[in-house]
């Protein structure tokens, strides 16, 4: 008498009994602006993506509103880099640009989110300034993240993503933006912070690292979690719960959907994802030799990722899913 068939009978059954829907404001483009070009300029690691000039991204950032996307998350590329990543907090650097261009091009219609993090900006590389030993100093560089929060915050950016994976970094942050007299001395109690609270050193950042032209020499491994490591994946986003995350990440997302799983099952704040670059370029590499078919392939990922408890997605394909479910 039991046949689970029965309800895979028609598209209209399927659709109806569905227990995991996309929908466009679930979804978040990742977007390059790049100091210094005129016109756009495809990533080679990662075809269809863009390095974006001032004027096409706010272009991009109108599209993205146009799908329905739910944000947009901003990533500079400056012309020049220097120990302490000045370039991060300077209100004319190509980051903080980006922000007010992207605020404005999307006129309240989409959230404008940045990633607060100093390797774009460093000339070794790096998320956070060095020591004398050429370590990366947790402490000194909380200071760096909190200069660079009230610059993002002051350019009008909503939500923060927090990536370095420094200790102590969403208090830092949180406590430096509520306090911060940039704002006339009111502070900036109402901008938001994303912690990437599970964020694993990984081999599927390297397309990222061509497209924001990463100096990086070396690893990430003293401040991006181990692989093999599951239960401190919870462990690092409680630490940012109590720090006062107001949204939780965990990335990448294919090789960590368990972690994915654990977090939603822990957190009382929106739980985030990132599909990241390696992702990306793994289905447009199948797809682009005819081995996968591409569509199905992109929607079944992001499918999975929702599945295991993500309620926010960050995609590359972002855009293009949305007019995929706008055909529907
Ligand atoms: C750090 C940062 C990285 C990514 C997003 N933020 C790279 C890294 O940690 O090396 C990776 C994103 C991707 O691979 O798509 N600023």
């Amino acid at each position: 008498m039991t046949r689970p068939r029965r309800l895979r009978a028609t598209p209209a059954l399927r659709a109806l009994v569905a227990e995991t829907r996309l929908h466009p404001r679930d979804l978040v483009l990742p977007l390059f602006v790049k100091e210094g070009i005129t016109e756009p300029v495809e990533i080679t690691s990662m075809p269809g993506v863009l390095h974006h000039s001032e004027e096409s991204l706010a272009q991009a950032v109108r599209e993205a509103a146009d799908a329905g996307l739910g944000g947009v998350m901003l990533f500079g590329v400056p012309e020049h880099r220097d120990a302490t990543g000045s370039g991060a907090d300077d209100p004319e650097g190509i980051l903080n640009r980006g922000i007010r261009i992207a605020v404005e091009a999307a006129a309240g219609r989409l959230v404008v989110m940045a990633d607060l993090c100093l390797d774009e900006f460093t000339d070794h590389g790096h998320c956070g300034v060095l020591d004398a030993h050429g370590g990366v100093d947790n402490d000194a560089t909380l200071e760096r993240y909190v200069s660079m929060a009230v610059a993002q915050a002051q350019a009008g950016a909503t939500v923060l993503g927090l990536s370095g994976m420094m200790d102590g970094q969403v208090f830092a942050v949180r406590s430096g933006l509520d306090q911060s007299t940039a704002n006339g001395g009111a502070g900036f109690p109402d901008t938001a912070i994303l912690a990437y609270s599970a964020k694993y050193a990984s081999a599927f950042y390297g397309p990222f690292r061509d497209a924001v032209e990463s100096t990086l020499d070396g690893d990430r491994r003293t401040y991006q979690m181990d692989a093999a490591n599951r239960r401190e994946g919870g462990r690092e986003t409680a630490l940012d719960l109590l720090e006062g995350a107001d949204i939780v990440m965990v990335k990448p997302a294919m090789s960590y959907l368990d972690v994915l799983a654990d977090v939603a099952e822990q957190s009382d704040v929106p739980v985030a994802a990132y599909q990241v670059s390696g992702e990306y370029a793994m289905i447009e590499a199948a797809a682009a030799n005819g081995w996968i078919d591409r569509r199905g392939a992109i929607l079944e990922s992001v499918l999975g990722i929702k599945r295991a408890g993500a309620d926010i997605v960050l995609t590359y394909w972002a855009t293009e899913i949305a007019g995929w479910l706008g055909e529907r």
